[in-house]
């Protein structure tokens, strides 16, 4: 038997409850994975709470893990039992020992990745991915403003956007945040619950607003996020950690001919290339420095609703990963 944390109701941290399972044989297509490190994403609060819809209770958790696979299924020839995988999205269960999961979606991971780093990368190094090199391409000599700047995809995302020669601004909820920001990579660290960071922005810019907007907070920033920024630039939308946004008028585009959009990783990577081509990138930027990736807490796979309690409680850095 294996041990999976699932979803009981729909609510709180307390709805996560530790089981066994059977994990059974790989059927045709899969692959077993023996977990090793599991990525925890605040995506993961949005499926407990029941803002996300998962289908029915009790219910799998988690969307990123790594491992060894330990069995394969009829008609899987690209892996074999020993190598070391990781993974982002597909079926939900990623917080368990165990689990079974389709062959043609894990990644490979080159020998110098640890399980850890690769758990604590795919989602949110994918995101910071695709966010900067594909839905809003940064060019060197731009100023963006990146919400959220301490957390697991805002240290990824600012190191990623300097390295591409941008000047970053952030946000961040505390002073101790700001201090790690700036140490990757954020240029100016603004703290959102204390200062008017529009004006910020605009000040920074000489009043001229920013191309673009990275905004996963949501409810509380969506509105100052469209005042920052200039003509013709892109509001880019892939979070709510606050809370839901509400309804955008279509007028609201028309003030400065803006784009908006609301991205999600699973479009981005639902083409096997994209995802091969996205992770390369990542694990380039990992190898040779350019990227840190910063695993900030570590908790027991039993301890998974006191990881879920500090994401909310906006009580963590970097990225966080939960040990089977
Ligand atoms: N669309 C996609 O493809 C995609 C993929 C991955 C992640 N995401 C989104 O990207 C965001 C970041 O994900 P992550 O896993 O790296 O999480 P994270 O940034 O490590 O944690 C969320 C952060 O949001 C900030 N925040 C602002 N208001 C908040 C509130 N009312 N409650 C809680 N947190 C609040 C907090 O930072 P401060 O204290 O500094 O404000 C908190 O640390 C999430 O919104 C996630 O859903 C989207």
């Amino acid at each position: 038997m294996a041990r999976a944390v699932r979803i009981q109701a729909f609510g709180g941290p307390e709805n996560l409850k530790l089981e066994q399972i059977d994990v059974g044989a790989p059927g045709p297509g899969q692959a077993r994975i023996r977990q090793t490190a599991i990525g925890l994403n605040y995506i993961d609060v949005y499926h407990r709470t029941g803002h996300y819809p998962i289908g029915d209770l009790p219910a799998p958790i988690g969307s990123e893990g790594a491992g060894v696979v330990d069995a394969v299924g009829e008609g899987v020839t690209s892996l074999k039992p020993g190598d070391r995988v990781a993974y982002v999205g597909g079926p939900l269960g990623a917080y368990a020992d165990e689990r079974l999961y389709p062959a043609d979606r894990l990644v490979p991971l080159p020998d110098w990745i640890s399980d850890e780093q690769a758990a604590a990368m795919m989602m949110q190094g994918l995101t910071a991915q695709y966010l900067l090199r594909r839905t809003f391409p940064v060019q060197s000599g731009q100023t963006i403003l990146f919400h959220a700047a301490a957390g697991g995809v805002g240290l990824i995302a600012c190191q990623w956007a300097k390295a591409l020669g941008a000047r970053v601004l952030g946000t961040v909820g505390s002073k101790a945040k700001a201090e790690l920001a700036a140490a990757n990579g954020c240029d100016v660290p603004m703290l959102y619950r204390e200062e008017d960071w529009v004006a910020h922005v605009k000040q920074e810019t000489d009043g001229k607003g920013v191309p673009v907007v990275y905004d996963s907070v949501g409810k509380d920033t969506v509105k100052g996020s469209f005042e920052c920024l200039q003509p013709i630039g892109t509001l880019v939308v892939f979070g709510q950690s606050s809370g839901p946004v509400p309804p955008i008028e279509l007028g609201q585009l028309a003030k400065g001919s803006y784009f908006l959009t609301r991205p999600s990783i699973a479009t981005y990577t639902a083409a096997r290339s994209d995802l091969m081509q996205g992770a390369a990138e990542l694990f380039e930027l990992v190898k040779n420095g350019t990227i840190k990736i910063n695993i900030a807490q570590r908790f027991k796979l039993e301890d998974a609703a006191e990881a879920h309690r500090a994401l909310e409680a906006r009580e963590t850095t970097g990225s966080t990963i939960l040990i089977p």
